[in-house]
């Protein structure tokens, strides 16, 4: 029998890092130069077969980079599984970003066991980046990511393998746990713009 495991990984970092375009790259195989910022939290959904009997489906929370400004992160961040946190490799100040993005995360969510939730770190638009981002392994090892990938939503590099290495590490965590996962957030499909409004049900606190 099949098994299925329902994640919810956050994509995360400042304005304009390209974690929308990272995520329809990847969900829907297209990309566009506009920049349209994100408002509040949008979702997608990644189905993949990922063994014989095993699909994951990747609930994917793309927060709106100008949420660390704002007070809903906690609540998007709830019950979350895994995080991609996205930096412009031509932007020194969205990599300086990268370890507030991570404290936000590590002080508001942590997986059952009280670990703090994997993440991958992504250095993105590598297309324009005249020469390859120094390596970040010290980095991530000083700073709790489980890895690194330089990233074009552009060109469609390492999207898929960045991805990868997150859902190995959060299954890592969760065969380590007993219980099955029930789906407990919102069933979706395809790739709403959904507000704070429309969140409502199950993530907005009453
Ligand atoms: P917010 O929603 O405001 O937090 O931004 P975001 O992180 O979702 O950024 P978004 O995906 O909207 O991309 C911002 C701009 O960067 C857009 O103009 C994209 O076309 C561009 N962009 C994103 N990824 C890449 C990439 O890999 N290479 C290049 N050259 N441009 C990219
Ligand atoms: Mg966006």
């Amino acid at each position: 029998m099949q098994r299925e495991l329902l994640f919810k990984v956050l994509v995360i970092g400042d304005l304009g890092v390209g974690k929308t375009s990272i995520i329809k790259r990847y969900v829907h195989s297209i990309f566009s130069q506009h920049y349209r910022a994100t408002i509040g939290v949008d979702f997608a959904l990644k189905v993949i077969q990922w063994d014989h009997d095993t699909v994951v489906r990747l609930q994917l929370w793309d927060i709106a980079g100008q949420e660390r400004y704002g007070n809903m992160t906690r609540v998007y961040y709830r019950e979350a599984v895994g995080a991609l946190v996205v930096f412009d490799c031509t932007r020194a100040s969205t990599f300086d970003a990268v370890l507030k993005w991570k404290d936000d995360l590590d002080s508001k969510v942590t997986l059952n066991n009280g670990k703090p939730v994997p993440a991958v770190l992504l250095a993105n638009k590598a297309d324009q980046a005249a020469s390859q981002h120094p390596r970040l392994d010290a980095f991530c090892r000083d700073n709790g990511f489980v890895g690194w990938f330089q990233t074009s939503a552009k060109e469609n590099s390492n999207i898929e393998e960045a991805a990868h290495c997150l859902v190995e590490n959060v299954l890592s965590n969760d065969e380590s746990t007993p219980v099955e996962r029930e789906p407990t957030t919102l069933v979706l499909s395809g790739y709403a713009n959904a507000t704070k409004e429309h969140l409502g049900c199950s993530s907005c606190p009453k």
